[in-house]
């Protein structure tokens, strides 16, 4: 039996306020090393929660909704406000009805897996990748995890054609309505951790291209989309926006959107 004593709980308010790498509050150094704001700028949502938090309870008077079972997908004015500010950041139409919450993006990929991919199928990843999507992925021990190359301006799409179909042809799979994938491509296609690449706008047809062809889904870890800087109004495309506008949709492509990051961390 295990040892209840011997469980490590350490005292930490959160994430990043370990030593020696990740604390970012010390007031004296500027902490490059964790992607999270220091509390200079947190405190500045005191604030902003208070505000909304009253207005929303002013609202709730009448049936107290928010604090009912919610729907699967999410609240609904939630993602009718979220759809609004992602179609006007990205200048791309965004609808609440393609838009389902999740606790981040680690968990947005981890719910697809669960739900729509095969169990015995195959997980493509770039031969450099996110360090804890890699981790989550590692969790679906039925399925193969594929690396795939990737060069200079991105994943090398006829390369990975060729691996896909080699993969695709060593199984059977056993396509139904509720599992309609064999297999799933983890890809950063805009601002790749660790790489800093975006692919390219032919690379990106190549893509869907290949995805429909080949009957794979594409997650596309769409998590620093917003986080452009430079003359541009807006950021590049992304990769679900190319398969909605290039002839012949099929819904390969799904995006996982962490606005959590960049707005609040406890969302
Ligand atoms: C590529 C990438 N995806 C996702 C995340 C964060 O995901 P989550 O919303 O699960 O915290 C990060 C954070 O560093 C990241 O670099």
């Amino acid at each position: 039996m295990a040892d209840a004593h011997r469980i490590e709980d350490p005292h930490l308010y959160h994430l990043f306020d370990g030593e020696p790498v990740l604390n970012v509050y010390k007031s004296d150094v500027t902490n490059l090393s964790a992607g999270t704001p220091g509390p200079d700028l947190l405190k500045q949502c005191i604030e902003m929660f208070k505000h909304a938090t009253e207005h929303r309870m002013k609202k709730e008077e009448e049936h107290a909704y928010l604090f009912q079972y919610g729907i699967t997908s999410g609240l609904w004015e939630f993602r009718e406000e979220l759809a609004k500010f992602l179609s006007a950041k990205y200048g791309d139409k965004v609808h609440r009805q393609n838009l389902i919450l999740t606790c981040g993006a680690t968990h947005g990929l981890q719910m697809i897996l669960t739900t729509i991919v095969q169990p015995n199928g195959v997980i493509f990843v770039e031969e450099a990748s996110y360090m804890i999507a890699l981790d989550a992925l590692k969790q679906f021990s039925g399925m193969k995890m594929v690396t795939v190359p990737i060069d200079s301006e991105g994943v090398d799409i006829a390369a990975m054609e060729n691996i896909v179909r080699e993969e695709k042809s060593k199984g059977s799979w056993n396509v139904t309505e509720e599992k309609p994938f064999w297999a799933v491509f983890y890809t950063i296609p805009i601002f790749h951790n660790p790489t800093g690449i975006t692919l390219p706008k032919k690379r990106c047809e190549a893509l869907v291209r290949a995805a429909r062809s080949l009957d794979f889904l594409v997650v596309c870890d769409d998590v620093y989309v917003l986080l452009h800087y430079g003359n541009a109004v807006h950021p590049p495309k992304r990769l679900f926006a190319y398969d909605a506008t290039l002839e012949g949709y099929a819904g390969d492509i799904l995006g996982v959107v962490e606005v959590s990051t960049s707005t609040w961390q406890v969302l």
